[in-house]
C-alpha cells in the first residue's frame, strides 16, 4: 500500500467513525441517558430514579457529593461538563450556582402549572420540588410556648442566655436572615441579628440536630432548626433521642402574620446539558404526584404540588401557614445577610 492510499483509507475510516459517534451523540443513545449531579441521597431516591427510567426508557447516571464540591466541580468542568441536572438543597445554594452561570432557562407549562411561582426562579433557572420549614424548638420545662410566636421574638431580651443556633456561614441561617431583610429592611434585620446574638446560650456550634439535642438536654431553652431534623429524631429508636423528643416542643413561627419561613430542595437544567430534552422530562417527572411523594418523603419534606400529602411522620407536626414570599429573594439578599451577621458578631 502506498502512502497516499493509506492516508485516504485512514481519512475515510475516521470520517465513518466520526459519523457513527455523532449519530450516537445526537441520536438514540443520547436521548436515553441523563446525567444528574445531586447532593441528595435517601432510600426513596432509588425508587424515584428507577420509576423515571421505567416510564421513559432514559437511563440515569448519578454523581452524588456535598453541595459546595458539586458546584465547584461543575465550575471546573465548564463547557465539557457531562452534567444535565443539578439537584441541591436550599435556594441559597441554587442562587450561588446560578450566579456562576451554571443554569439555563427552561420554559415548561407542566412546571409552571404545578410548582407555585414563589418556589421557582422567575425565568426557570431552577425549580423547588419540596419545602422544609425553619422553626423554633423549645424546652418544655424552660419555656412557655405562649410567650413566643415569631422569629422577631427571638431578639427579645427576655430570652437572654436561652438561644442555640448554628453559625452564620450556614446557608439555612443566611436564607432566614435574608427573609427578614426582605420583610423588614436592612436596619431592622441588623437589630434582630444583634438581639439574637445577645441571647445566645453558647457560641454557635454543630448542625441543626445538635441545636435540637441541646434544647432536649436543657443546655438551651430555644433553638432554630429545620423540621426534617426533628422528624428524624421522632423516628429514632435511640433512647437518648426519644428523651430529646419528649422534652422538646415545636413552634411554627409567625402564624398570625406572614407565615413560617420555608426553603426548598430544588433542581435546574445545566447550561451545557448534553441531554436537555431528557433533563426537562426529568424535572417534569419530579413534579408528578408519584415523584413528589418519593422526593418529599425521602427527607420528610413538604411536597410543593397541591394535593400531594406529606409523610405520616412529618404530618404529626401539624399544618401551618408558610411565608409565600418568592424564595429567590433569599438568594438576592444573601450577600447583605452575610454582612449583617458579621457586623452583629454572629460567629
Ligand atoms: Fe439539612
Amino acid at each position: 500500500m502506498n502512502g497516499k492510499l493509506r492516508t485516504v483509507l485512514l481519512t475515510s475510516l475516521a470520517a465513518v467513525t466520526g459519523i457513527a459517534l455523532l449519530a450516537g451523540a445526537g441520536g438514540q443513545a443520547a436521548a436515553q441517558e441523563l446525567n444528574i449531579y445531586s447532593s441528595r441521597h435517601y432510600q426513596t431516591d432509588e425508587a424515584l430514579y428507577s420509576t423515571f427510567t421505567e416510564q421513559t426508557g432514559i437511563r440515569i447516571n448519578r454523581i452524588e457529593d456535598k453541595e459546595d464540591p458539586l458546584i465547584a466541580r461543575l465550575k471546573a468542568e465548564g463547557m465539557n461538563s457531562p452534567a444535565d441536572v443539578l439537584i441541591t438543597v436550599d435556594v441559597g445554594r441554587l442562587w450561588r450556582a446560578d450566579q456562576e452561570g451554571l443554569f439555563q432557562p427552561i420554559n415548561s407549562k407542566v412546571l409552571e402549572e404545578r410548582i407555585p411561582d414563589n418556589l421557582r426562579h422567575p425565568d426557570g433557572h431552577w425549580f423547588g420540588f419540596s419545602t422544609r420549614a425553619r422553626v423554633i424548638f423549645y424546652n418544655k420545662d424552660m419555656v412557655d410556648p405562649a410567650e413566643i410566636s415569631t422569629y422577631e421574638d427571638l431578639a427579645d431580651s427576655k430570652w437572654n442566655d436561652m438561644i442555640c443556633i448554628r453559625s452564620s456561614s450556614n446557608i439555612y441561617n443566611l436564607s432566614l436572615l435574608a427573609s427578614l431583610v426582605a420583610h423588614h429592611g436592612e436596619e431592622k434585620a441588623q437589630e434582630w441579628a444583634e438581639g439574637v446574638v445577645a441571647n445566645f446560650a453558647r457560641d454557635p456550634q454543630g448542625g441543626d440536630t445538635d441545636q435540637i439535642r441541646a434544647v432536649g438536654t436543657g443546655e438551651c431553652g430555644l433553638a432554630v432548626a429545620n423540621t426534617y431534623y426533628f422528624v428524624r429524631l421522632l423516628q429514632s429508636d435511640d433512647p437518648a433521642d426519644k428523651e430529646v423528643v419528649e422534652n422538646v416542643g415545636v413552634i411554627f413561627p409567625n402564624q398570625d402574620g406572614r407565615g413560617t419561613h420555608v426553603n426548598i430542595s430544588g433542581a435546574g437544567v445545566l447550561k451545557n446539558a448534553p441531554h436537555k430534552e431528557a433533563a426537562v422530562k426529568f424535572l417534569e417527572y419530579l413534579a408528578s404526584d408519584e415523584a413528589q411523594r418519593y422526593f418529599a418523603h425521602g427527607n420528610n419534606e413538604y411536597p410543593v404540588v397541591e394535593g400531594v400529602t406529606e409523610s405520616d411522620a412529618l404530618s404529626t407536626l401539624g399544618d401551618f401557614k408558610a411565608d409565600k414570599i418568592n424564595v429567590s429573594l433569599y438568594g438576592e439578599n444573601q450577600p447583605l445577610a452575610q454582612k449583617i451577621f458579621d457586623r452583629a458578631g454572629w460567629k
